[in-house]
This record gives C-alpha cells, sequence and structure tokens, in this order.
C-alpha cells in the first residue's frame, strides 16, 4: 500500500500523526512532509486509519 501526500492541502492537525507516529512524519512545525510514503503490509491498518484520520483529506491511499 502507498500513501500519497497531499503537502498543500495539509493544515497541521496532525492526526495522521497521532494514529501511526511511525508512519507519518510531520516537520517542526507539525506539517506533513512531502512525498509519498510506501507502507510495508504489517503497518497498513495503522497507515489507513491515519491517512482517513486526516480532515483536510491530504493522505490518500493507493492500494493499486
Ligand atoms: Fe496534515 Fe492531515 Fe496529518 S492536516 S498533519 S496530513 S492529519
Amino acid at each position: 500500500m502507498r500513501i500519497i501526500v497531499h503537502t498543500a492541502k495539509c493544515q497541521g492537525h496532525a492526526r495522521c500523526w497521532a494514529q501511526a507516529p511511525e508512519i507519518f512524519n510531520l516537520d517542526d512545525e507539525g506539517y506533513i512532509l512531502p512525498g509519498a510514503i510506501d507502507v510495508e503490509e504489517k503497518d497498513e491498518l495503522f497507515a489507513s486509519r491515519g491517512a482517513r484520520s486526516c480532515p483536510e483529506r491530504a493522505l490518500e491511499i493507493d492500494c493499486t
């Protein structure tokens, strides 16, 4: 699974990080770092929870 990060939509809510701090890396001001995130199968549950928790829909789950 891969998570596409739409950095322009991020408002620094940090809900993604609260769900999965080892998956979602934030900068010093609490905004998500740019770049797609490749998620290992064992981490998919927490990663998808984190992605879905973003109120700005900045984190798109790509299962292709
Ligand atoms: Fe940003 Fe959404 Fe996470 S606004 S810090 S991507 S919860």
